[in-house]
């Protein structure tokens, strides 16, 4: 159920990865909370079904995130059509298929090392560096869509866990630099019912599991026993970008079922 409305009235936000999954979760609840929206995504099919589903609200671009050029014509395009720029939502990821550190290649590493750092990591440096002006004018808010692999082993294999360990760092370090003009604060989530891609040199290695064994195997690892839908982890993402949370910067919200207090059993 829905509890508040209006949180975000007369705001405007770039989201990358906003086609799909988390992203596009987000993009449909901060309309509701009266922002406009300017997605950036690689996907061209996601984007048209985007499209065709919102009106004068939300305005998207085709990029790829890990290039400055495409950050910054997604933060020019929203700010052309909508005024001004007052948040940033990093969110545009891909996943390494919990492939094992053993069972690597150093070829594969190699390869799979630049699709995923470059997206996670760089997209994320990348988006920032192209939002920063706009969002020092109206002193904007960053979020980060981080996750359980930020803090702990086992969300993922070794590049996946690492990028989302940088992406925790780029938060942190972020939101020192950048205060007081701009407040940069992030969303941890658990594994969440999406289709997030693996990344090309991994793919032939991944084997897709079903959405119920998924299901069964996210519920089993964090304390209150669920799998998460996109839906669940919106709010969390409003908070941070609204003016509700004017003394926060640096931090995470947890959105995973309590991996932190899973205790040593
Ligand atoms: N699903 C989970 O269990 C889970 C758990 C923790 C964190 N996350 C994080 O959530 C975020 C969103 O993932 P999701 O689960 O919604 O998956 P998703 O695949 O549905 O969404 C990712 C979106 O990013 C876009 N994208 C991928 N590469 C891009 C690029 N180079 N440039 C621009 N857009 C690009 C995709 O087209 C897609 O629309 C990611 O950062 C992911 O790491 C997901």
């Amino acid at each position: 159920m829905v509890i508040f409305v209006g949180w975000l009235e007369g705001k405007t936000a770039v989201i990358t990865g906003g086609a799909s999954g988390v992203g596009k979760a987000i993009v449909h609840r901060f309309v509701h909370e009266g922002a406009n929206v300017c997605v950036l995504d690689i996907s061209k099919e996601k984007l048209q079904l985007l499209d065709s589903e919102y009106g004068k609200k939300v305005i998207s671009i085709r990029g790829d995130a890990r290039n400055f050029k495409d950050n910054r014509a997604a933060v020019s395009l929203a700010v052309e059509t909508f005024g001004k720029l007052d948040t940033l939502v990093l969110n545009a990821g891909i996943f390494d298929g919990f492939k094992k550190f053993a069972d690597l290649s150093p070829e594969v590493i190699e390869a799979a090392y630049n699709e995923i750092l470059d997206i996670n990591v760089k997209g994320y440096l990348l988006g920032v560096k192209a939002a920063l002006p706009e969002l020092i004018k109206n002193n904007g808010t960053i979020v980060f869509t981080v996750s359980g692999a930020s803090f702990y082993p086992d969300g993922g294999g070794v590049l996946y866990t690492a990028s989302k360990h940088a992406e925790l760092g780029l938060m942190r370090q972020m939101a020192f630099e950048l205060a007081p003009d701009i407040r940069v604060n992030g969303v941890a989530l658990g594994g969440t019912m999406t289709e997030l891609g693996v990344a090309p040199s991994l793919r032939p290695y991944y084997t897709a599991p079903t959405a119920d064994d998924r299901k069964i195997s996210i519920s089993n690892r964090n304390p209150l026993k669920m799998f998460m839908e996109p839906e669940d982890h919106v709010a969390s993402y409003v908070l941070l970008a609204s003016d509700q949370s004017k003394a926060i910067t640096g931090e995470i919200i947890s959105s995973d079922g309590g991996l932190g207090v899973r205790g040593l059993s």
